[in-house]
């Protein structure tokens, strides 16, 4: 597929050459999209929006795709060839300035350093608080972003979740844009005295007094993606459009799903450094090796009882509280479960305590730790996920690519990349029907009868292992859309009421 098919060639607005020369090379007839994000792997990584951000983003510049990755300058990243501009903002903001250069894994990147934004961690003080000047922080950046756009429009502007959303209300005619939603939880709603500041399309931003930088984004651009198919169904609920739904409904066919993808490089069991053993789906004995270092690792008993792992950020969302009462429980399967997770005290509190009462059952490491995740994946029998709500979910993914079971809850993104083995003769996995301990201790217990059976075993894992889960696909439809709206700027769907 070359670029031209999808993307009409059309004459470059005239640039100003001085500013980024060293580092911006266009070639004629190039789209040049401006991607905002807070978080971007491995510069800033707090959940999958780090990796979704860089995946797509690598994947749709080897499509051709001038791509400016913006976001915030936690500080403390270094980058070649670097060059700063001022960005051009009312007083309130302070002074901003964008830095770009080149960064060693992700290539050319815009940093926007605003007022507030330097801090260790991009949203979380040192006892897992928010930093309470967050909204004023992510306000600054989307207004800087804004200056930056407008200083040299882009063909489209890609904006990810509500850090990036309050960007729309500064521009009084923007370029086409898309939104993805990787979080509908998260909207960073904020105090009303906001919308005097904003910028002149503020109106669109007020939410029950306040100001919500999601739903003026959502309002304003010209299209929104959410990160799964499944979950575009979802959130024009009101079970789970947060508050959302209503203004997501009246956009119509303007909310389109899009399935995320993983790193299929970085997710490669056959050449994974971060594994004891490397395999693929035709040496899958190779993988005792890394169970037995796993078992190792995490400190269980190496035998034949079915393993199952989790790798998760510890929160609402992922419903680790529901394993709790599972945990007594497990022997009776039986089952061990090894838990990697960082986030809530109390969860990890709770999983801690957990462990002293039954050592034997259940292992937990409390921590962000990615070497250990990918043998969490190379050495599991099954990969549980008992997921509230799940926009995509990446690790469901990963562990599929890995040959180990996901076990999930049939929510948002695993809805698209889980099917049931019980159900589905081409099945991958284990489906429990809701996010409750029944459904859950049921699913547990059907899917280790399975994978006690070798043979069966190994013919789900081979389906999982054969799916194309890298960024391939996902991209060419972002780049489809890209094109589209870049063809007809301002043409919304029809169906969209706005
Ligand atoms: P979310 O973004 O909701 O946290 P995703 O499944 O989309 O969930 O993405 C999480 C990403 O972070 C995956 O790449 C996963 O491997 C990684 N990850 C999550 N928790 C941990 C952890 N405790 N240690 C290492 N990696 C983790
Ligand atoms: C969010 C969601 C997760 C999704 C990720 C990347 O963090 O919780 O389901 O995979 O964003 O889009």
């Amino acid at each position: 597929l070359a670029m031209s098919d999808i993307f009409p060639v059309k004459p470059n607005r005239p640039r100003e050459e001085t500013r980024t020369s060293k580092v911006a090379v266009r070639q004629t007839g190039q789209m040049r999209v401006v991607f905002a994000t807070a978080e971007l792997s491995p510069v800033a990584t707090v959940g999958g929006l780090a990796a979704a951000a860089a995946g797509l983003g690598a994947e749709l510049r080897r499509l051709g795709v001038d791509l400016d990755v913006v976001m915030p300058d936690y500080g403390d990243v270094a980058l070649v060839d670097e060059t700063t501009m001022p960005l051009e903002v009312p007083d309130w903001v302070g002074s901003a300035t964008i830095r770009v250069g080149f960064h060693p894994v992700v290539g050319r990147l815009h940093l926007v350093s605003v007022p507030g934004m330097a801090r260790p961690h991009p949203y979380l003080q040192a006892n897992g608080e928010g930093w309470h000047d967050n909204s004023d922080r992510f306000f600054r950046f989307a207004r800087a972003v804004a200056a930056f756009i407008d200083r040299d429009p882009p063909d489209v502007v890609h904006l990810n979740d509500w850090h990036t959303g309050a960007t729309l209300a500064a521009l009084a005619d923007p370029p086409p844009t898309v939104v993805s939603i990787h979080n509908l939880a998260y909207q960073g709603i904020s105090d009303g005295s906001w919308l005097d500041r904003i910028g002149p399309r503020a109106a669109h931003y007020e939410w029950w007094g306040g100001v919500n930088p999601l739903s003026g984004a959502l309002a304003l651009a010209d299209r929104i993606v959410a990160v799964s198919p499944h979950y575009a169904t979802e959130i024009i609920t009101p079970a789970g459009g947060f508050g959302l739904d209503e203004p997501l409904r009246n956009r119509g066919d303007d909310l389109i799903g899009i399935l995320n993808g993983i790193d299929s490089e970085m997710w490669d069991p056959a050449h994974d450094p971060l594994i004891a053993a490397p395999f693929d789906a035709a040496s899958l004995d190779a993988r005792r090796s890394n169970r037995t270092a796993l078992l190792a690792r995490v400190g269980l008993p190496d035998d034949d009882v079915v393993l199952a792992t989790v790798v998760t950020r510890l929160t609402h969302q992922k419903g680790i509280d529901l394993l709790a009462p599972l945990v007594p429980l497990l022997a009776q399967i039986p089952m061990r479960l090894a838990v990697l997770g960082s986030g809530d005290a109390r969860l990890a509190a709770q999983l801690h305590s957990l462990v002293t009462e039954y050592p034997d059952t259940l292992a937990f490491v409390d921590g962000y730790d990615e070497a250990l995740s990918h043998l969490m994946f190379a050495g599991a029998d099954l990969y549980l996920m008992p997921s509230r709500f799940e926009p995509c979910g990446l690790t469901q993914m990963q562990a599929m690519r890995y040959g180990a079971i996901p076990v999930v809850t049939a929510v948002g993104g695993l809805v698209d990349t889980v099917t049931d083995a019980d159900v589905h003769r081409d099945g991958t996995g284990f489906v429990a029907d809701r996010a409750e301990r029944e459904d859950l201790l049921a699913a547990l217990f059907r899917a280790e009868r399975r994978v006690r059976d070798r043979r069966r075993r190994s013919a789900i894992q081979k389906r999982g292992m054969a799916i194309d889960w890298s960024w391939h696909e996902p991209a060419r439809e972002y780049l489809a859309l890209y094109g589209e709206l870049a063809a007809n700027p301002r043409i919304r769907s029809e169906s969209s009421r706005r």
